[in-house]
């Protein structure tokens, strides 16, 4: 088949969100890389269908006005359907605040404190049937009504981790349709996914593996995928050639570094909402400006971050009342325990720096907790050094998006453990995510660095945006994608 023919994209949040208001429907559009990803990848389908999940009060309403779906004017194309999907709201919840988020993405993060957790009762393994698999299976029934409508001939691309099982339930039933797979997360090492019962993780496992492609932002997490196959379930993989062998059908694993798209992202960065904001950021900045935009997911390492910013004012007194931390945090997941809890940890850090180092009307950490993107664009043109410290993460947007865009020669200070490290690390100040006074160290380096070395790193840095853009990202999937279906 060719990829004219109808692509049936899946993953867990939509490009479009609605909502009510003053009695009248609203229409925001999804948040998250994956959906600013995406959107970049919509833009190239001709005939395309989007089916994801119906997460608002008013999504529900317009899945059961839409069964079949609708096409959005504000995504401005007009042949790509989005279908929503309206699911039992008991299993929706256990499937998201019980098993993707947290028990999928602490393990795919290293988030577990083995000694307290996870604990795995009866609790999550009923969540397991109930609410992941059942999920799953909807979607599956889903998928499979649109290859059906497409004559059988369609091309299904997948997203995720909270979709590990659905590959399988639709190659059951549709064994000639061609699946793509793309997880945006890290893939950790064979040993991280034994905390989960045996028959939990081999059918996470033998899910993913109804795919004919499986796509990773890293070569090393596409490995990890194929070791856990070898060594979980005993398949027989060839590291050569990237490929695993299931029921007679070869699995392929790749892996494509997620990207932006950098002409759209320099206009949103000349509107005039972000110039507004950024005039206003210009006037009061002090001379150093210190970056962060993250939402508040423990993976990000927000936390020690603050200890590293205390640490450095406390080494560098000279920068006393010349620095601003500013940390623009999106609230994210608030309806699981954890992150809950993780949001006041980061409360309490900040009240205590600012309350050992502030003076008169200097407050060493600006924070916002809020979702303002027009705040985060006009930062990233202002800061001198992003800090992006996370523990572990799949890529990392956020700094592709703002050195792109940067007006000062700013300097990326980039934890070794994300998968942009892979791309920009070279041209970074590397961070290590669990050693508080090295990222101390580091940041004080950046902000001390001769004016060309800091332009040299910068602009090696855009060139690799510019020219691993999304639409590369794109490209190379399709490309796979039609071997395998070739093959
Ligand atoms: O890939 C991880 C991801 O799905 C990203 O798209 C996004 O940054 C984040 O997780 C969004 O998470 P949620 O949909 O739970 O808000």
């Amino acid at each position: 088949m060719s990829l004219t023919e109808r692509i049936i994209l899946v993953s867990n949040r939509g490009p479009v969100q609605y909502g009510r208001e003053n009695g009248e429907r609203t229409t925001n559009r999804g948040a998250g890389g994956l959906v600013t990803a995406l959107s970049g990848l919509s833009s190239q389908l001709q005939d395309g269908v989007w089916v994801c999940a119906a997460m608002s009060d008013e999504d529900v309403v317009v899945a059961r006005e839409s069964p079949e779906g609708l096409c959005p004017p504000e995504l401005g194309h007009d042949d790509l359907r989005v279908r929503l999907v309206a699911l039992d709201p008991a299993a929706q919840d256990d499937f998201y605040t019980v098993i993707a988020n947290p028990l999928l993405w602490f393990i795919q993060h290293h988030l577990y404190d083995l000694k307290t957790g996870p604990n795995i009762t009866r609790r999550e393994i009923e969540a397991f049937e109930s609410g992941y698999a059942a999920v799953n299976r909807r979607f599956a029934e889903v998928v499979v009504e649109e290859v059906n409508k497409a004559g059988g001939d369609a091309t299904v691309m997948l997203h995720d981790y909270h979709f590990y099982l659905l590959p399988a339930e639709v190659r059951r039933q549709c064994p000639d349709v061609v699946l793509h797979h793309f997880v945006h997360i890290p893939w950790p090492d064979p040993d991280a996914w034994r905390v989960l019962p045996p028959p939990m993780r081999d059918a996470l496992f033998r899910g993913l593996l109804g795919n004919d492609v499986i796509g990773f932002h890293t070569e090393g997490y596409a490995r990890n995928f194929l070791l856990g196959c070898q060594e979980l379930l005993h398949l027989p993989v060839d590291l050569s050639a990237m490929e695993v062998v299931i029921d007679g059908r070869v699995v392929r694993a790749r892996w494509y570094p997620i990207s932006i798209d950098p002409e759209a992202f320099e206009a949103m960065a000349e509107s005039p909402e972000v110039l507004d904001q950024e005039r206003e950021l210009a006037a009061r900045r002090r001379d150093h400006l210190l970056l962060r935009v993250d939402r508040t997911d423990p993976s990000k390492n927000i936390v020690r971050g603050f200890m590293a910013y205390d640490l450095l004012l406390q080494d560098h007194p000279e920068l006393a009342e010349r620095i601003t931390f500013l940390a623009l945090l999106q609230p994210s997941r608030q309806d699981v325990p954890e992150y809950a809890a993780y949001v006041e940890r980061i409360q309490t850090i900040v009240d205590d720096v600012n309350r050992k180092h502030g003076t008169g009307d200097w407050h060493p950490i600006e924070l916002h907790l809020k979702d303002d993107l027009d705040l985060a664009v006009a930062a990233y043109k202002q800061f001198d050094v992003l800090m992006v410290n996370a523990m572990f993460d799949g890529m990392n947007l956020v700094a592709k998006e703002s050195i792109l865009v940067n007006r000062r020669d700013g300097v990326l200070a980039l934890s070794e453990n994300t998968g942009a490290h892979e791309e920009l690390g070279a041209f970074a100040v590397t961070l290590h995510p669990f050693d508080i006074q090295q990222q101390a160290d580091a940041i004080h380096e950046a902000l001390t660095m001769p004016v060309e070395e800091r332009r040299g790193r910068r602009d090696a840095c855009v060139k690799v945006v510019q020219q691993n853009d999304v639409a590369k990202w794109l490209q190379m999937q399709l490309a796979d994608i039609s071997r395998a279906a070739a093959e």
